[in-house]
């Protein structure tokens, strides 16, 4: 048995306390690391004190990239997108694909629905079509247990929108669902959600158990669980770029404009057949939009879950954008549910979601999910663009060079050389590794020879 690495009790334990059974546990040099976990945590005790809140055993900071991705042009308006992300050439290449479309329109961007969705999932055990026939009653008693729940978000246009009984017995004995829509306005509106839908659940329990319509076997209903939906094909954005195909012409590329769209077009058709391709051009959306969520403090893991159901809803995985050639124009549109807030949840609590949303102009919910549909509309543009040209290699290494150089320990002097000589030439670990020894070797030389 490991014993020395099994802890009851560890979420009590002061902060320093589990640092220290950390570092002396898990550790070689555990002074060292206890030193190096406290760099990361904020000078202002406050600061710090809101981040150690956010979840539970917090230790120390982890710290990624803020980056901003300028001239994003949607519906006419420009905005400076903040994306969060650790991977190289993911901020460059949006800020190239906004640039080339500034130019060409920018993006135009308009959100379908905006409903978000809730389950509550219960057994029971009568007639079938009795439930259903009394489900009209059940509704009411429902909204009326819920009215203290929903007066705030009412009074801002929000509330539920419909409550429905859907029967699952074919495929699990006495399996039926409570399922509702709802409209949060600017919030996500997970608390909400999720407060509804258990209260659903008591008030659902209490109607069948004083109801005199049911006896018996009919009074028995067990409630299983009360959660949201985090897929919200209703809550749903549409992004679009589009011009004339003779507007694709870029000098730097060895493809006409024809040709560009022609093999663009194919890629994106690529990426609807085959679910293998799909997973991938559909990463590299997310690239984009993880990054603007993440940004402005909302819930990465909800909106990819989502996307990814939304991308399988004709039963087969596929590609989130659809690339379009008709009367020689050519268009991309990404078409994803997105579910995110610009109030309540981080927005408001993380200091650099409150920067990012700022740096936005405080946009409602409306407007942030087409800035994030826009920022992965883009990222998958950029993405696509250089794989049917010159391949990603080239400018991810590229922005992969300063990477490499960091691991190797190159002095500023070398990244400088390196810098220069991988202008011209193709970067990869290997040919970096080799250009900073054949440097250390001259440098070697010529300090023996003087
Ligand atoms: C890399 O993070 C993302 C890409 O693989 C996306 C794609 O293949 O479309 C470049």
């Amino acid at each position: 048995m490991d014993n020395k690495r099994q802890i009851s009790g560890f979420s009590k334990l002061s902060k320093t306390a589990k640092l220290k059974w950390l570092a002396e546990n898990f550790f070689n040099n555990p002074e060292e690391v206890v030193k190096e976990l406290k760099n990361y945590w904020f000078q202002d005790q406050e600061q710090q004190k809101v981040f150690d809140n956010f979840s539970e055993n917090t230790l120390t900071n982890y710290i990624l990239p803020y980056g901003v991705v300028p001239n994003v042009l949607i519906n006419g308006k420009t905005y400076c997108v903040p994306m969060v992300t650790e991977e190289s050439s993911v901020v460059a290449a949006a800020a190239a694909a906004a640039k080339y479309w500034m130019t060409r329109g920018g993006v135009k961007a308009e959100v379908v629905e905006t409903l978000k969705t809730g389950q509550v999932h219960f057994k029971w055990f009568g007639d079938n079509e009795k439930i259903k026939q009394f489900f009209p009653k059940i509704r009411i008693a429902l909204i009326e247990g819920t009215r203290e729940l929903t007066a705030n978000m009412e009074a801002r246009g929000g509330g539920i929108k419909s409550i429905e009984l859907r029967d699952f017995t074919d495929q699990e004995p006495n399996y039926y669902q409570i399922f509702a829509k709802f409209e949060t306005c600017n919030s996500m509106g997970a608390n909400f959600i999720n407060s509804i839908l258990e209260q659903f659940g008591i008030s659902l329990q209490e109607y069948i158990k004083q109801a005199e319509q049911f006896c018996g076997i009919e009074k028995e209903l067990d409630v299983i669980m009360c959660i949201l939906s985090n897929y919200t094909p209703e809550c749903l954005v549409k992004a679009t770029v589009q011009c004339n195909i003779d507007a694709l012409l870029d000098s730097a590329l060895d493809y006409d404009a024809g040709q560009l769209a022609e093999r663009f077009y194919l890629a994106v058709k690529m990426a609807e057949i085959d679910s293998y391709r799909a997973t991938t051009h559909n990463k590299g959306i997310f690239n984009g939009i993880d990054a603007v969520v993440i940004a402005t403090g909302n819930d990465f893991r909800a909106v990819e879950a989502d996307g990814h159901t939304y991308a399988a809803r004709n039963g087969h995985y596929s590609s989130l954008t659809k690339a379009n050639i008709e009367n020689d124009v050519f268009s991309l549109t990404l078409e994803i549910p997105i579910s995110i807030g610009t109030v309540g949840g981080l927005t408001n609590l993380h200091p650099m979601a409150r920067k990012s949303l700022e740096l936005l102009g405080n946009p409602n919910a409306h407007e942030l999910m087409q800035i994030i549909a826009a920022t992965g509309l883009l990222q998958n543009f950029s993405a696509v663009r250089s794989l049917v040209t010159t391949g990603i290699q080239q400018g991810h290494m590229k922005m992969h060079l300063m990477n490499i150089l960091n691991h190797l320990g190159a002095t500023q002097k070398e990244i400088t050389l390196a810098m220069n000589h991988f202008i011209n030439n193709k970067v990869s670990f290997t040919s970096v590794r080799s250009f900073l020894s054949l440097l250390r070797d001259e440098g070697a030389k010529i300090t023996a020879n003087s």
